[in-house]
């Protein structure tokens, strides 16, 4: 074990997380123990650099991936109460994905389009001056989508 500062821990370590959740879209138990061996540091400094930032999540994300936005305009905006909303609709917690895997939810600091604050991010697709009325609707529609999609896959089989 190697003793470093905060912030050389962090250097050492974000950039293999980052990799691995970009291939992965998480980051298993399995990475930490492999990162912790690979960069001769024990699991607790590769997970606490991990869930010090909100950004690496630890459950594999659901089919929507749905990103509220809590930079400084969406969060003076409503994104706090958008987060806590949907947070109550779905079930889950930040960081965490419904036990269906249909939706995951995370937050996220600005995703590039305060003008349109607060932002929401579905599955890559970005969607402004989002209320609570209208992300619901969003939602009601990917269900209903999902569900047409379901049956038709059911019937052509
Ligand atoms: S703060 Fe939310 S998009 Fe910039």
């Amino acid at each position: 074990m190697q003793d470093l500062s905060r912030a050389d821990l962090a250097e050492q370590v974000i950039p293999s997380l980052q990799e691995v959740q970009e291939r992965l879209g998480y980051i298993p138990r399995e990475a930490i123990t492999w990162l912790a061996d690979r960069l001769h540091l024990s699991e607790q400094e590769i997970y606490g650099v991990a869930s010090f930032y909100n950004n690496f999540r630890f459950t594999p994300p659901g089919k929507h991936h749905l990103r509220i936005c809590l930079g400084t305009a969406c969060h003076v905006q409503g994104g706090d109460r958008l987060l806590a909303a949907t947070s109550e609709k779905l079930g889950i917690k930040p960081g965490e994905t419904t036990a269906d895997k249909r939706y995951s939810l995370e937050r996220v600091a600005c995703v590039g389009c305060c003008a349109l604050a607060p932002a929401v991010v579905l599955d890559d697709e970005v969607f402004g001056r989002t209320t609570q009325r209208s992300l619901k609707r969003l939602l009601d529609t990917i269900d209903r989508t999902d569900r047409k999609a379901k049956k038709s896959g059911e019937g052509s089989q």
